[in-house]
């Protein structure tokens, strides 16, 4: 890996023994990456098409809910090509300079991965727009009225950028991708698989009961079960005999607070709040997430993605509204008024 990403801003994300495992677990070929099977078929033909061609892809965006499999994609792209990719990240790019030393540093084929690409500044921004269609930017020296343009040539590169909110992303720059994949919530059967080939990597013996007992309260993301997975084993060599069946999977998943649905501590706390606090809502995402003590942003893409898949929380134009499911998953009785119980879906019901 790149110094960039051993000391940038995606270090940060998790307590390093966390973070190695993840790695050990992150699937490298397209091969190994489990589900998603639109975005794969997509992706598989941007990536031959160019291939026969002898061309570049087109920039890809991936967009979804974290811990969905966008950085592992990136990263398989790039594999898949043969390319060597260059990571960063949007708020790494606070000043056009800091994106133009990168995309002078790329070589003719090479992927250039930049996570969380709607935080990117305004002048990085600009600065893209230009490399991604004309493989070329305009470095300004100076400032004032003496300040000059030099226009400076960059090889022919992939961008790959993902985002947990792609609404966020200006309109100048999502129309300079060609191809947008949009990641889904994973089924209980691919979760499994999931588990499954993390389980033989980590060297856990993992029976089909106790996988499928993790993968159905996963909320539906790889990195949970993963995680899960990890606290179900800490759990069953401590408390048991080190065998991960339903029981004991049950047990250890109430010992850290996921409930049947897969929902957490936070999820709770937003259902919790919308329906005893706001009687069900309608309520803005930014008094809601005051009532759980989060940010709106964290309430609006780490929650709320899996309350409206799981059917448990509506967004209408006025505002968050629980459904009735939701009254019910909480132990209560609905009102007449709330909304009907949306189609089922793969989580539990
Ligand atoms: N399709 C998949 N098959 C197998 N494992 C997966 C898959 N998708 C994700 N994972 C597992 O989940 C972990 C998290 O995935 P990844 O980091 O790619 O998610 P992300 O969408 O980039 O999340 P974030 O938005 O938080 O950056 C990976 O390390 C890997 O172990
Ligand atoms: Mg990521």
């Amino acid at each position: 890996m790149s110094d960039f990403e051993e000391h940038g801003p995606l270090s940060a994300l998790a307590e390093p023994t966390e973070r190695d495992v993840e790695s050990t677990l992150r699937p490298s070929r397209m091969s190994e990456f489990v589900g998603q099977p639109r975005v794969r078929e997509q992706l598989e033909l941007v990536l031959k098409g160019a291939q026969l061609r002898g061309q570049p892809p087109d920039h890809v965006l991936l967009s979804g809910p974290p811990g969905l499999g966008k950085t592992s994609l990136s990263m398989i792209i790039a594999a898949e090509l043969g390319s060597a990719i260059r990571i960063t990240s949007g708020p790494a790019l606070e000043r056009a300079g800091d994106l133009a030393a990168m995309l002078s540093n790329l070589v003719e084929g090479d992927v250039l991965f930049i996570d969380e690409i709607h935080r990117i500044a305004r002048p990085a921004e600009e600065m893209l727009y230009l490399a991604m269609e004309d493989f070329r930017v305009d470095v300004v020296v100076g400032k004032g009225p003496g300040a000059t343009s030099i226009p400076l040539e960059i090889a022919p590169f992939t961008l790959v950028g993902a985002t947990t909110r792609s609404g966020s992303l200006t309109g100048p720059l999502r129309d300079r991708f060609g191809f947008t994949g949009h990641m889904e919530f994973y089924t209980s059967e691919e979760l499994e698989q999931v588990l499954r080939r993390s389980a033989s990597i980590l060297g856990i013996d993992l029976p089909a009961d106790g996988a499928a007992e993790i993968a159905r309260r996963s909320r539906g993301t790889p990195r949970i079960a993963n995680r899960l997975l990890r606290r179900v084993r800490d759990y069953a060599e401590v408390r048991a005999d080190g065998l991960i069946d339903t029981a004991v999977a049950r047990a250890a998943l109430a010992v850290y607070d996921v409930d049947d649905l897969g929902l957490d501590r936070l999820d709770r706390a937003v259902l919790n709040a919308l329906v005893r606090s706001f009687n069900g809502g309608p309520v803005g995402v930014a008094t809601l997430a005051v009532a759980v003590g989060e940010e709106p942003t964290t309430v609006e893409e780490v929650c709320e993605p899996f309350l409206v898949r799981a059917g448990l929380l509506a967004r209408t134009p006025r505002g968050r509204v629980a459904t009735v499911a939701a009254w019910h998953h909480m132990g209560l009785t609905p009102p007449a008024e709330a909304p009907g119980e949306p189609p089922a879906t793969a989580y539990g019901r």
